[in-house]
């Protein structure tokens, strides 16, 4: 089989990061989202991947490189327009031909990973395999219609569609990792761009299940997230770092105390501070009379001085200083300074890229 991950789209919900970043390279841990799916497909055994790109190829080559470094090989597969999951699959047919493939969405996380699904559809070769899960908010998803094990229909974003005004007839929502042998190229020929202007995967699918092709399906039941909005992105990393395992590289003074489970990084220095695990801490940052909170990352050359960060990412080389109350639920990117300034007058002073949010006291 082969591995086709997608990691273009605008990432609109993550802005301003996606102004200047691919949304699936934002860290969970500390490490791009897009890793984990790397090593998500490797481990079920498939070498040969395609990444479809975006506007942001240049940075995901960089970032991935050959894919020597996972034992896999990638080809980079650059799509046009983000239109569409199911476009996207259209693109990638000359890299695919007539090999079963695994497509798996660059900004979804699945915890126990795929490998027990793909050795299943090698086995049974259905034409196509998707995976469900039940989550309290069906209506942002595509969402499947089963009797029995069958799945009859599959709707995309159902009460929010204006073709599908009606609400998510159930709670299963369709996780990104689909399989498929080569009768998907078949669907995505025949279907027609959606309400949001995209060729929707879930139509796709829907267009194999009406002309009577196997579609199996499988509860997963597992955590899974779509890592496409703050709120899911900040939970991600809650439950990646529930998982790490203490290693404290760098330089801890007496005067600072540890509690649960720590990652610190080579050439960071911690001074006066209480830092409570699970927390990620980069190489080279800089953590003085400070609190770290439960489930922080904190990137590379980041400085927290006279401070506190709970529950919350913070990217490379930005800096938190002298702040006096907490930072909370928070997603920073590179190189943000946030400070009190003692200067009269005393005033709010930003700086804040398009689309940005900020709450104050
Ligand atoms: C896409 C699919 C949707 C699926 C979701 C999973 O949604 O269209 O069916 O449930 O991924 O992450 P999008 O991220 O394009 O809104």
């Amino acid at each position: 089989m082969k591995g086709l991950i997608l990691s273009g789209g605008r990432g609109t919900r993550l802005r301003p990061l996606t102004y200047t970043s691919a949304k699936q390279l934002v860290p969970v841990a500390n490490k791009p989202i897009l890793f984990y799916a790397i090593e998500c497909v490797r481990d079920a055994g498939i070498t040969d991947i395609g990444i479809i790109v975006g506007d942001t190829r240049e940075e995901i080559e960089r970032a991935c490189g050959t894919g020597d470094r996972w034992g896999v090989q990638l080809t980079y597969i650059p799509q046009e327009a983000p239109l569409g999951l199911a476009h996207a699959v259209k693109t990638a047919q000359p890299f695919l031909g007539n090999t079963p493939f695994v497509m798996y969405l660059g900004d979804n996380l699945v915890r126990d990973g795929i490998t027990p699904l793909v050795r299943a559809f090698e086995r049974e070769r259905p034409n196509a395999q998707i995976l469900l899960a039940h989550v309290k908010n069906p209506q942002d998803f595509g969402v499947a219609e089963l009797e029995g094990d069958r799945v009859v229909a599959l709707v995309e974003k159902p009460g929010q569609n204006p073709a599908a005004p009606d609400p998510p007839r159930s709670d299963l929502a369709l996780v990104g990792v689909y399989m498929f042998d080569a009768h998907i190229f078949e669907a995505v020929d025949a279907i027609r761009p959606s309400w949001r202007n995209e060729y929707e995967i879930t139509d796709a699918i829907q267009y194999l299940i009406q002309k009577g092709y196997d579609v199996r399906s499988h509860i997963i039941t597992g955590w899974w997230k779509d890592t496409g909005k703050l709120d899911d992105l900040l939970e991600a990393n809650r439950l990646i770092l529930e998982s790490i395992e203490t290693c404290i590289e760098g330089d801890v003074d007496s005067g600072s105390r540890l509690l649960g489970r720590v990652v610190i990084g080579k050439g960071t220095r911690v001074r006066r501070s209480e830092i409570r695990g699970p927390v990620v801490i980069g190489e080279n940052c800089v953590i003085e009379d400070a609190y770290i909170g439960p489930f922080t990352s904190l990137h590379h050359g980041v400085r927290i001085i006279n401070s506190e960060v709970e529950h919350s990412i913070i990217l490379e080389n930005s800096s938190a200083l002298n702040i006096g109350s907490r930072l909370e639920d928070s997603l920073i990117g590179k190189n943000v300074l946030v400070r009190r300034e003692e200067r009269r007058p005393r005033a709010y002073r930003l700086m804040l890229g398009d689309n940005s949010e900020v709450s104050v006291l």
